[in-house]
């Protein structure tokens, strides 16, 4: 059986993708300004290292036999745009798909495994995101992930590999032997308040089992700042608005908790400087990128607050108090023996969102007010 190469992904992925802005007509100049913007945003010294394109990169046909790019819109093409990529300090994500077609109808990896594999290698590319459309009739997906995990394997390179067939076929119990590093568990995000609350909120509640170094479970890529703007299938009942600001900010709190891989969706060119605050909240990333790689299990609600709570390395404990509920809510306490804490501790809470010291607090900690769909996160640590 195929094992992960565990040091691909020791912490989970960080990077940005083309899809959720950009979707089909995705093209090499928006590829290289978003390398740029990456850079001069400090997003890259953050760790967002993956710089991946999504769908739509490839030519309609293969070329003998091998999968070439949409000349009209890569003119220069994969090859020296990964090594472009590579000189900006940032790692090369491509896309291909399971199936015989890829979600866009354009030709994919299935019966190809190793050819692809082999011709991504040679291109520079660091990432892979397999898609889960077209399958023939009657074959399940688990074997053709299997295949290309092994052909990746085989490659000559290390390829991260992220496995997006939408949790189906109880994917994450298998994913990480297929030689997956990150595997999606959900149909795809769209930026708003629903999606975040059924991607992240309901359907990871189970899964922390399957996480940890090495590999992670994908709840999509972020639609933080995205104000309902880019690719209308991401866009859709989002209202030409898309989230709130303290909607923008549970979702990355929620997801760094959850060691969730942070792919950035927005449009980092259009971006507005508050949306591109909340994905640079270093604290937070520590969160998410804390070597123990334990995510965050959700230990009980108050009232319409849910309570998450994520152990970290050096023995203290990140806690997220969401507020799901269309009201303010203030003191909702966090029993310390719950976290682990011993009945007699000391325990200092820091705010993880203001880095305001909150105090020392034994027995229980309590929050302040937080506000509808906003969140408080702290760390919470033995003095
Ligand atoms: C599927 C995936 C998305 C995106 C599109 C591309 O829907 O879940 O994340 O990759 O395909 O066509």
């Amino acid at each position: 059986m195929q094992t992960t190469k565990t040091n691909l992904a020791p912490v989970p992925p960080m990077g940005w993708n083309s899809w959720n802005s950009f979707g089909a007509p995705i093209t090499e100049a928006d590829v290289r300004a978003t390398a740029d913007r990456m850079v001069e945003l400090g997003l890259v010294e953050l760790g967002y290292r993956y710089l991946n394109i999504d769908d739509g990169w490839q030519a309609p046909a293969r070329v003998d036999g091998r999968l070439t790019w949409n000349a009209e819109t890569f003119p220069s093409g994969i090859p020296a745009l990964a090594e472009h990529v590579h000189a900006k300090g940032l790692k090369f994500g491509i896309y291909s798909c399971s199936g015989s077609r890829t979600c866009l109808g354009l030709p994919s990896s299935y019966g190809y495994e190793e050819t692809d594999a082999r011709t991504f290698a040679e291109w520079g590319v660091d990432f892979l995101k397999y898609d889960f459309c077209f399958l023939p009739h009657d074959i399940k997906g688990r074997p053709s992930y299997e295949r290309m995990g092994r052909a990746l394997r085989q490659s000559g390179r290390d390829i991260v590999y992220s496995i997006c067939n939408w949790g189906f076929e109880d994917s994450p119990t298998w994913a990480r032997h297929a030689g997956a590093h990150l595997w999606r568990t959900t149909y795809d995000i769209k930026d708003n308040w629903n999606s975040i609350y059924d991607l992240g909120f309901r359907k990871q509640k189970d899964l922390a089992p399957f996480a940890g170094p090495g590999g992670w479970n994908d709840p999509d890529m972020l639609v933080v700042g995205m104000r309902g703007r880019g690719n209308p299938e991401v866009v859709e009942g989002s209202e030409g608005k898309g989230c709130t600001d303290d909607e923008y900010r549970t979702h990355f709190a929620l997801w760094c908790l959850q060691c969730a891989p942070l792919i950035i969706g927005g449009d980092l060119r259009t971006m507005a400087p508050e949306h591109l605050d909340i994905l640079r909240q270093r604290r937070l990333i520590a969160v998410n990128q804390d070597p123990l790689g334990l995510q965050a299990r959700n230990l009980y609600h108050h009232r319409n607050v849910q309570v998450w709570a994520k152990p970290l390395a050096d023995g203290g404990v990140a806690v997220g108090f969401f507020n799901l509920g269309p009201k303010p809510e203030r003191y909702c306490p966090a029993m310390l023996a719950t976290l682990g804490f011993a009945e007699t501790a000391r325990v200092r809470a820091l705010d993880l969102g203001t880095g305001e010291d909150r105090g020392v607090f034994t027995r229980y900690y309590e929050t302040g007010e937080i506000r509808p769909h906003a969140c408080e996160v702290v760390r919470l640590e033995e003095v």
